[in-house]
Order: C-alpha cells, then structure tokens, then sequence
C-alpha cells in the first residue's frame, strides 16, 4: 500500500506518529476537516493556513454533482478545492443510504475517486447500524469484506485503499473484520458507523466496539474514527488507538448557532462571554458574534481551531506521557462519557501491555486512578523485589537507622503498594502526586502488599499502617500482623 505509517511515541493505546501517503506526511493524531464543495464555510486554502495537513471529501458528492464531477476529472480534486495537502475521499456509504437516488456500484465509486485523484481512497462499505441483529450484521459484514478484496484487485496491491472495519455492536466480528482487513495488507483502517453511538452518547458501547477492532486491526495500521468530531472525545479515542478524525461537527454545529469547548458545546444564544483564547474570540465579543452577519462563519472559525487544538494538546499529552490525565479530565465533562472512561478502565490488562515504560508525572485525580494501567503494571512487578523472611511494610517514613527485628523495610505508597527505598525517585513512584490518601487508594494499595505476600510464602509480612489505616488493612490483608 502507498499509504505507510510510522509511530513515533506511545502512551495508553495512544500513538503519536506520522502518516505518510505518497509523498505527503500528517503529524498524528490528526483531524481531517470534512469539507463540503458545494458551502464551504472555511476554504480548503484557509485550513491549510490554520495548519491541516489533510481533509475529507465525499466522492459522492462530486459523483452526483453538475457543477463539480467534470472539473474533478478534468483539473483533479486538489485543483478544485484549492488544497495540495492529503485529500481522502469517502466512497459516501453513508449518504447513499440517505439519499440513494443515483446508483453508485463499488467499481463505479473506487475508479471515480482514483480518476479525480484522491489521495485516500475508501470502498463502498456497509455502515450497520448499531442495534441490528447479528445475522444480517454478519451479513452485512460480509459484503463489505467482499468489497475490500474487489477493491484491491481493481485498483491493484499498491492503491491507497482505507479499509473501513464493520462489525456493528458485535465485538467478536469488529475484531474479526479487523484480523481480516490486517491479512489482506491494509495499513490504513477507519473504524466505522460508530456515529449512531456517538450521536446518543452510548460512550460504554463505543468504547467496546473500538476496542474490539483494535484488538484484531495490527497495531501498525493508522486507525481512523470514522465520523468522530467533538473534540470532547478525542482524548478518550486516542487512547483506545485511534489515530484520525474527521470532522463536520464544527461546521454542522456552527449552523446550529453551537459553541464548541472542549468540555461540551454551547448556545452562541446564551452566552455572554466567548471564553476563547482563538482570534475569532479575541476579536469579537459574544454579542457582536451573534449581531455579525458572518456569524456561522466565524462559529465554524472557532469551533475548528478549538477542534485543532485539542488535537495538538493531545499530541503533547502523549509526548509528556499524560493522556490519562487528559482522558481524565475530559469524560468527567459529561456523565456518559465518564460511563465510557469507565469501561475502558475495564480494559486495563489489555491496555498495559502497549502502554510507556515511563512517564513524566501520575496525578491522582479520583477512584478512576486506582485503575491505570500504571497500577497494574506497577503490581504485577512487586514479585520480583528480593525480601527476606521477616518484612515489614510501613506506611510511615523510614526511620533513621532501619528497623530491627525486620530483615526487609518496605515504604508503602497507594494506590500501587509497597516499594524499596531505592524506587523513591524512579517511575511511578516519584512521579506520582497524591492528595490526602482516600480509602479506595488505600485499598489499591493493600493488592500490592497481597502480590508481595503470594511470591514470598516462606516470608512473614507485618504492616505498620497506624490505627487510621489499620481497618482497611486487616479487612484486605486479614492474614498479616498489623502493628
Ligand atoms: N462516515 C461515518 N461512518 C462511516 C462508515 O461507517 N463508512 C463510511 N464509508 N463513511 C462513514
Ligand atoms: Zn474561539
């Protein structure tokens, strides 16, 4: 495929890395603004001057259009949008269900977007919807893998094919489709019809429906999410592996009078503060916003560079080795996405295995803490500390001049557990940042002394944890002696 990615640092599932497609490269994660020929509120030329490297288009669109499909043959799609960046094209799977009033075959669509010169080009998928049975999603599913195969013997090994990855709300045949889009050579892998989920804020579904087609796509292949653009969820997605977005929501919402934030959208209507930092904000206030007549203008203006930098922030999050912060700080802005953030922390396990050695700070923000990945990994190492037959964990400082009677002095830090002195400064340890210890950190903490417990069974373990702690303890560890 001439669609090659390349990642560069990891954190969570989350990558930052780079897309190359012929000779143009994407920093990822990435937004792909969707463009609309026919009422672009923002050119494609003025994008590219806020620092999009790529966007989508519906071939569909063009296909149907009077006004556009002979220009596109003739001059090329990056002629007539004004656009030299990456151009994908989406096969419009989605708008021919809607509007399916011209017949458009999977040939027809893939050797339209090569003639107009799309730099990604998507087959004809089956977009399932979410609550279909599993029959006829199967079925559906089917076909759409059936396309892929017929899209690579038409366009030929080498064609810059997406190979979008159904499944509808079956886990087992997203992870399928996605085994199967790996073995047939598609690096390139948009995870699709998740806009349903997405638009009634089934966050928990979303969740184990990306997370299942992670689990068969290769972990090398770019994953798009097909249809996402609040950048609300961005964090969330990037962390399960998602690599792309394409967005109409800032325009679509601009219409709508909407405000994006990344915490939410808001009425224009309603508000009296524009509490932005972007030039459009900074040039206007809510009210001349809302009097201007290139209103949905500038709301679209705003709400893609809010959209923009939340990708950039994203960025430098997985740089710092903070995307859980992020994602933290992002699912508690709406209560179904925190239900979302939540099931993620169910895969845990899964996710350690991808995730960075090491970061640069672990702040604990809540219960959902105790659940990183950093936790469990952290756990899953204590088996290795050398200790001898008498042990003693102490949840206070280290006395001056170790403790007799002890042949091991361990500290003990929650919500990961016991530790040597000498891992005071290493990763997670000293990286970690606690307010005033809670119960659940506590109780998180008392598995780590339990894993210390089970490697060791010729040693005795004694918790010095102060009468505060000492309930919890004896109720977690009821087999220690607790001082
Ligand atoms: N846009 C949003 N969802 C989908 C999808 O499932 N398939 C395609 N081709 N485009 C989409
Ligand atoms: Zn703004």
């Amino acid at each position: 495929m001439s669609i090659s990615f390349e990642i560069l640092e990891e954190d969570i599932f989350g990558r930052s890395g780079r897309l190359k497609v012929g000779e143009k490269i994407i920093k990822t994660p990435a937004l792909l603004p969707v463009v609309n020929p026919h009422l672009p509120l923002i050119t494609p030329a003025e994008m590219k001057s806020m620092g999009v490297g790529a966007l989508i288009t519906n071939a569909y669109i063009f296909y149907r259009s009077a006004e556009f499909r002979e220009p596109a043959l003739l001059r090329g799609l990056h002629e007539v949008l004004g656009f030299d960046g990456i151009i994908m094209t989406d096969s419009g799977s989605f708008q021919l269900s809607v509007y399916g009033d011209v017949e458009v075959s999977n040939r027809d669509t893939l050797l339209f977007q090569r003639s107009i010169g799309s730099d990604i080009i998507v087959p004809l998928d089956i977009p399932t919807h979410p609550d279909t049975s599993r029959e006829q999603t199967e079925k559906e599913m089917e076909i759409t893998m059936e396309r892929l195969r017929e899209a690579t013997d038409i366009l030929g090994p080498g064609a810059p094919l997406a190979a979008p990855i159904q499944g509808g709300s079956f886990p087992d045949l997203r992870e399928q489709a996605g085994r199967m889009a790996g073995e047939m050579g598609f690096t390139f892998t948009p995870i699709g019809a998740v806009v349903p989920l997405m638009e009634s804020y089934r966050y928990e579904d979303l969740v184990r429906v990306v997370m299942a087609a992670k689990k068969g796509i290769p972990s090398s292949a770019c994953v798009h999410l097909f249809g996402a653009g609040h950048p609300v969820m961005f964090a969330l997605a990037v962390a399960m592996g998602c690599d792309l977005f394409d967005s109409a929501a800032y325009a679509l919402y601009a219409k709508e009078g909407r405000y994006l934030t990344t915490h939410g959208s808001k009425k224009l209507a309603e508000l009296s503060e524009l509490p932005c930092s972007c030039e459009v904000c900074r040039c206007h206030s809510a009210d001349e916003m809302r009097a201007s007549p290139e209103k949905i203008r500038l709301l679209a203006r705003h709400n893609l560079i809010v959209t923009l930098t939340e990708i950039s922030r994203i960025r430098q999050a997985i740089s710092d080795g903070v995307l859980w912060e992020l994602v933290d700080e992002r699912c508690r802005s709406h209560p179904r996405l925190l239900r979302g953030y939540r099931t993620l922390l169910s895969y845990t396990e899964e996710l350690e295995t991808r995730d960075r050695v090491s970061k640069r700070r672990f702040f604990y923000r809540g219960d959902e803490s105790c659940r990183r990945t950093e936790v469990l990994r952290y756990q899953q190492s204590i088996h290795r500390f050398l200790v001898g037959t008498r042990v003693l964990v102490t949840f206070d400082r280290l006395p001056p001049g170790g403790v007799p009677d002890y042949d091991t002095v361990l500290l003990f830090r929650p919500p990961f557990g016991p530790y040597p002195v000498e891992l005071k400064e290493t990763f997670p340890i000293g990286q970690c940042e606690l307010p005033e210890w809670d119960e659940e950190m506590v109780v998180t903490g008392c598995k780590g002394i339990r894993a210390l417990i089970d490697a060791n069974p010729g040693s005795t373990v004694t918790v010095r944890c102060g009468s505060e702690w000492s309930a919890i303890v004896a109720m977690e560890l009821p087999e220690v002696t607790i001082e």
